[in-house]
Order: structure tokens, then sequence, then C-alpha cells
């Protein structure tokens, strides 16, 4: 097998070259190819110094993730890497693209690091359930400090080279078009003086000088660490930084990399970022299915959803056309899409040429004629069977052919709406998820005649306004609520049985979602669909309407709310429950932790079982995507399916018999297999 490394001579500089497509990610010949490269600069007088950098799309984008958890492949990265940093001739990295995980170690055990503009560095092993294992959290603190060092280590994000620069992690920025003659020239310049290693370097004193940083970080990122094993030993790997030798410093990273390698959290994570990808692939659309140009988009609905959709295609810079039947809901529509935008930039996540230019592209009308040259038109309006085909007829009559017509519908049968058209072909569901310029979930519902090209341009189009994409067959709530509304069921039935409201919340929250389904419940308003007659309540959201309790918005709902919108469980809903359950003939009993848990989360997985059988999710793994995306199912568990293989298929139908649920075939049938889902 040749090399992914070669080596070419400049003068008296070496440089070494990476060829590892897609990314040039860190695998064992790259490694190994690395370490030869610089023996080979060592052990020839008449090279002076050596440039490091990569062909294709970017510098090396992290250790192959495709290797972790098989058995280490010598030469480890941090051996190639101290070898190189051991060279007495100066070593620079030439960065372009993504210099992200190992990539940035590289560069940091390198002596200097020159980048383009365009570049990105960073440390993203924590969103991998990881910290960096090549000594990146004992090099990078040595290198800027521990203030600086701590978001990158502890929160993953990129920066860009010029914020690099600005820490001290970049030492110069060359030219785009220019890296490797500029990286040549400024490794020229080093030649004769002592090299500067990052090891080496005591620039964390202001860690030292004040472990305050460490805990007042913790403070400020506490919502985004919750329940994540790794941001805590990010931030412990760069405390130690500072309080260790170099030595025993990396000896701490490396045990704590270990311990995160082989929980559960990392492997889940990772399960994910594979996820994520999968997800992106249609099994039998080919991947060079020809795109449809969508150079314009036409939005049904003003509404918060309609609103919020038609921001996606804004901030990407595609020109929205928006819809609505009255003159003073499009004013109102149109005006919360402002005041969006104006909010974002208030926080200094915007500047406001963005807001005018994002705005400039809106435009709005009352006549569906000016839809006609839309490449793509997203229905948002009331979920309800004949209007959306209603409209969808209308669409059909005045959109030009070859457009895409779809649906935000969340429960109703795609196929259906297709037929109030003549091309059902172009039909399909493109889910949303509200907020919808903020959830990053899009279910793509592909009808029964959805065309090949149409879900390919869908996958393509979610990718260009930053969400994440997963496919769906055509069945009652799809994937995403299909799923749902198996636990609503459960929470549901569970306070019936006597289960207290705020356990069930307590239970998914204390599991790692955001909220349970009761706050959630105040939190939308518990009166929407009210009817606003006492005399007929008929469910517990009636009852309490009845009794003047509609949510967050009136500072009672299921929970008593105070100014700052803290919850207290209240004794008043409590006897409502009860009563309603006396009335309906339901014997209270106190109900465990363990099986709320249970009763909410194993229907929710056999759900997920029936799904795959019907064949209306892909893979296992796209479910996962769904709930993490769009519904707050906690990362670290790799998602509903992934996180019943970790617990055992058969745990899961053991449970859902204890509780007398029906486990589903499928379930079953994976269960006796042993193997958990693909
Ligand atoms: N190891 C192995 N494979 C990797 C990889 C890695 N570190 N990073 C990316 N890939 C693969 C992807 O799985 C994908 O494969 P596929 O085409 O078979 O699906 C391919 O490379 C392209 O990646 P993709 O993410 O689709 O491309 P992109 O241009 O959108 O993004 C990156 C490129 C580098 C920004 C992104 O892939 C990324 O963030 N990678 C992970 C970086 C990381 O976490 N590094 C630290 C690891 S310790």
């Amino acid at each position: 097998m040749t090399s992914p490394i070669r080596t070419e001579r400049h003068g008296d500089v070496l440089v070494i070259i990476s060829d590892n497509p897609p990314v040039n990610a860190l695998g064992q010949a790259v490694r190994a190819g690395l370490a030869t490269g610089v023996e080979q600069a060592l052990g020839d007088d008449s090279i002076r110094a050596v440039v490091i950098r990569c062909d294709g799309r970017t510098f090396f984008a992290g250790a192959d993730i495709t290797e972790f958890g098989k058995a280490p492949q010598s030469p480890s990265l941090p051996e190639a890497l101290d070898k190189l940093e051991a060279s007495d001739k100066p070593v620079v990295a030439a960065i372009h693209g993504t210099a992200l995980g190992g990539g940035c170690e590289v560069a940091l055990a390198c002596h200097y690091r020159v980048a383009v503009p365009s570049a990105k560095i960073g440390l993203p092993e924590v969103k991998l359930g990881l910290i960096p294992g090549a000594a990146g959290t004992q090099r990078l603190p040595r290198l800027v400090g521990a203030e600086a060092a701590l978001p990158l280590v502890a929160v993953g994000d990129p920066i860009s080279a010029k914020k690099a620069q600005a820490i001290g992690l970049i030492d110069e920025i060359v030219g785009e078009d220019s890296l490797e003659a500029d990286a040549i020239a400024f490794a020229r310049s080093k030649i004769g003086q002592a090299v500067s290693r990052s090891s080496e370097g005591t620039a964390n004193e202001d860690g030292i000088r004040n472990p305050d940083i460490f805990d007042q970080f913790r403070a400020q990122n506490g919502r985004k660490m919750r329940g994540f094993d790794a941001p805590n030993a990010a931030v412990a790997a760069v405390k130690a930084a500072g309080e260790l030798s170099y030595a025993d410093g990396v000896k701490k990273e490396r045990e704590l990399f270990m311990q995160l390698m082989n929980g559960t959290q990392s492997k889940a994570m990772r399960h994910y970022f594979f996820a994520e990808r999968a997800a992106n692939k249609i099994n039998d659309v080919p991947a060079d299915t020809p795109l449809i140009p969508i150079n314009k988009v036409g939005v049904i609905g003003a509404g918060t959803m309609g609103g919020g959709i038609a921001m996606n295609f804004l901030s990407a810079g595609i020109p929205v056309t928006i819809l609505e039947m009255q003159q003073e809901a499009l004013d109102r529509g149109t005006s919360v899409i402002r005041k969006n935008y104006e909010n974002t930039a208030k926080r200094g996540r915007m500047t406001m040429e963005q807001v005018e230019g994002a705005m400039g592209l809106l435009t709005s009308t009352l006549d569906y004629a000016d839809l006609a040259d839309c490449d793509l038109v997203i229905e948002a309006v009331y979920e309800n069977m004949d209007v959306k085909k209603q409209v969808f007829a209308k669409l059909d009559e005045v959109v030009k052919q070859g457009a895409i017509l779809a649906s935000n519908t969340s429960y109703l049968n795609v196929d259906e709406i297709a037929t109030a058209t003549q091309r059902p072909g172009y039909v399909l569901g493109l889910h949303f998820f509200s907020p919808a310029n903020v959830m990053k979930l899009l279910e793509i519902v592909r009808g029964a005649n959805t065309r090949d090209d149409v879900l390919a341009t869908s996958m393509k189009l979610a990718k260009k306004i930053g969400k994440v994409a997963a496919v769906s067959g055509v069945c009652p709530g799809f994937i995403g609520n299909r799923m749902l509304s198996q636990r609503q069921a459960q929470a549901n039935k569970l306070i019936m049985e006597g289960a207290n409201y705020w356990d069930v919340d307590d239970v998914l929250l204390e599991f790692g979602f955001p909220m349970g389904p009761f706050q959630m419940g105040d939190l939308a308003g518990i009166d929407i669909g009210w009817h606003r007659d006492p005399s007929k309540v008929t469910t517990v959201r009636e009852a309490l309407c009845a009794a003047g309790r509609f949510g967050q918005k009136n500072g009672k709902g299921f929970y008593d709310y105070d100014e700052a919108r803290n919850r207290t469980p209240s004794d008043e809903v409590k006897q409502i429950i009860a009563d309603f359950a006396a009335r309906e003939g339901n014997a209270q009993r106190d109900i465990s932790k363990d099986e709320i848990r249970e009763r909410l989360l194993y229907p929710m997985v056999n759900e997920g079982a029936k799904i795959l059988e019907e064949k209306m999710a892909q893979r296992a793994s796209d479910i996962d995507v769904v709930w993490i995306n769009g519904y707050g199912w906690p990362l670290y568990t790799g998602g509903p399916m992934f996180w019943a293989t970790t617990v055992g298929l058969d745990a899961v139908v053991a449970g859902l018999e204890k509780h007398g649920l029906p486990a589903s075939h499928y379930l079953r049938q994976k269960a006796d297999a042993g193997n958990g889902f693909d």
C-alpha cells in the first residue's frame, strides 16, 4: 500500500504532505508517515526546517474515529507528536480547512503554526464524549493560557484563524492561495533560532494565579454541560496543566481520556456522529441523483411555524415569498420575523446589515399567483386534511411544473395530500420543529410517489439551511410524533394511577431531557384548544383550564410559578387529578421512579421497533437522530434505539411485560437474536 504521506524538498525545507481523503484523518498510516517524515528531516543535514501540510479540502480533521475502540496500532499519535516536537529543526504547521482534534494537536506539537484566513481550529473531542488524548489539554494551556484554552477544550467549538491568532494559537495568517510558499518562507525565517515547544511554555500562569476561573467556567456553562462527563474531565485536564509538570499532566490527561473512551457516553456520542451522517443517505436513491436548483422558496402561512420556516431560507440567502390570507396576519408575521432577527443582532450574533440583508430577501403576498416561479413551496397552514388539500390543489394550479410542493404537516397522510395535485412525484413532507428557525431537526417525509430528485434535493437543502435531516415513511406522526404519542399516553396513564406528575417530569429531567411533558404543557399553554365550557370536562387538561390554570402564561398550570418562573408542584392540581381519576374509576397507588422511567421510555423503543419493521425508518440510527435533534433526547445516551441496545433489548422486553405492555414482534426477535439494533 502506498503511504498517504509524501515529502517534497524545497531547498533546505522539507515539506511533509498528507493526502488521505476525505478529511486527512490521522489513521495509522498517516501517523507512521509523519514520524518517518520527521526522521528523514532530522537525518539529512541539508534540511534545516520542516513544513507539514495537507492536500485536499482540509488539514488533519482529527483522529480516525473509525479506529476508536479498536486495538491501538503503533505509532500512537502522542508518540508521533513527541518525536515531531523534539526536533531541533523548526517544524511549521501550514493549516487550511479545519484543524480539528488530533489535527489541532499536530499543530500544537509543531513549533509554529501558520494558517490561511478561512481556516478553523478546534478541539471538538468533547462532542464525541472525549477529551484530546495526544497532549492537547497540556500543550494548549501552556501556549495560550488556561482561560483561553478552557472553552476550546471543554465546549469544543472551533475558532477562526483570526481568533486563534489573537489568543496566540496561530503565529501568522498567510495568503489564502499561497499557503505552502508562505509557510516555507516562515519556516526559513526561523532557521538558526531556538525552537519554541508548547510543552515547555508557561502561559498558563493566569490559571495558576486565579484558580477561580475553573469554577466560574463550570458555573457559566452548567446548562450546556449538564449530564455530560467529558466537559468536566476537560476542565480537570486543563486545570492539571497549571498544577502538574508536563509529564504528569500528560499522564493525567491519558487517565481521564481512557476513562471516557471506555465509558458508555463516548460510545453513544460516536454512534451519533456516524448516525447523523448516515441519516443523510437514502438507501435506494443514488448519490449522483441530479438536483433541482432551489433559488426561490414560497411559504404558506406567516404564523409561528411559517415565519420560522421562512427564516431558515432567508438566513441562508435564499429569497422567500410568504403568503397569508389576510393583510393583518401577513404584517404581523413579517414583523415577528424582523423582531426575531433584531433580537439576534442585539445578542451580537448578527449585524444590522445582515438583518437588513435577510429581510431584503423577503416578499410578502396575499396572492397565490406570486408563488408561480418558486422552486419549492412549503405549506404551514392549519393541521386539517381538507384545508391542506385545498392549498395543494391551488398550488398545483399556479406553481410552475418541476417545483417541489411540501407540507409541514406533523402527522397527516402526505400521500393523501398529494392526491390533490396532478404531480404527486413532486410532493413530500418537510416537517420542521418549533421554533423552526432554531430546532435542528428536519423530518423529510417520503410519499409513495415522491421522486428521487425531489428527495435528494430536500436532503441537500436541509444541510444548506443548517438542519439535520432524517427520512420517514408515511405513517401517523411519522417517526418522532408517533413515538412521542406512546410516551404521552403513558404519562397520562401514570398520573391517573397515582404517580406524582412532578415525578414524571423529574424522571425525564434526570434522564437528561430538558423538560418533562407536564412542564412542556405549561410552557406551551394548556388552554390550547380549550372549549371554555367547564361543564364539559373530559380530560385533566380541561379540568385544569376549568380551574383557571392555563400554564406559565397566568402563573399556574400543572405547577405554580413564581416571578422567576420557578415551578412548585401544586396540591390543588394533585387533588384535581385524584378527583378525576376517582371519577374514571382509577385506583391510585404509589408508583416508583423506576416504573415511571420504564413505562415512559420502553414503549417508545417498542414503537421505534415497529417503525423499523414497517420500514418507515431506513435504519435504527435515523430514529436516534430524530429524537436527539427534535425532542431533546440526551445525546450522551445515543438516542432511544442505541440506548435500548445499551440497556439490553431483553431487559426492555422484560420491562414491558412486567408493566403489562405488549412487546412488538420485531423487538422480541431482535432481543432473542441478542445483538441489539444495528
Ligand atoms: N475520522 C474518520 N472519518 C471521518 C472523520 C474522522 N475524524 N471526520 C470525518 N469523517 C468522514 C465522515 O464520516 C464522512 O464520511 P462519509 O462521506 O462516508 O459519510 C466524511 O469523512 C466527510 O465528513 P463530513 O462531516 O460529511 O464532511 P464535512 O465537510 O461536512 O465536515 C469536518 C468535515 C471535518 C468538519 C467534519 O467531518 C468533522 O467535524 N469531523 C470530526 C472532527 C472531529 O471530531 N475530530 C476530532 C476527532 S478526535
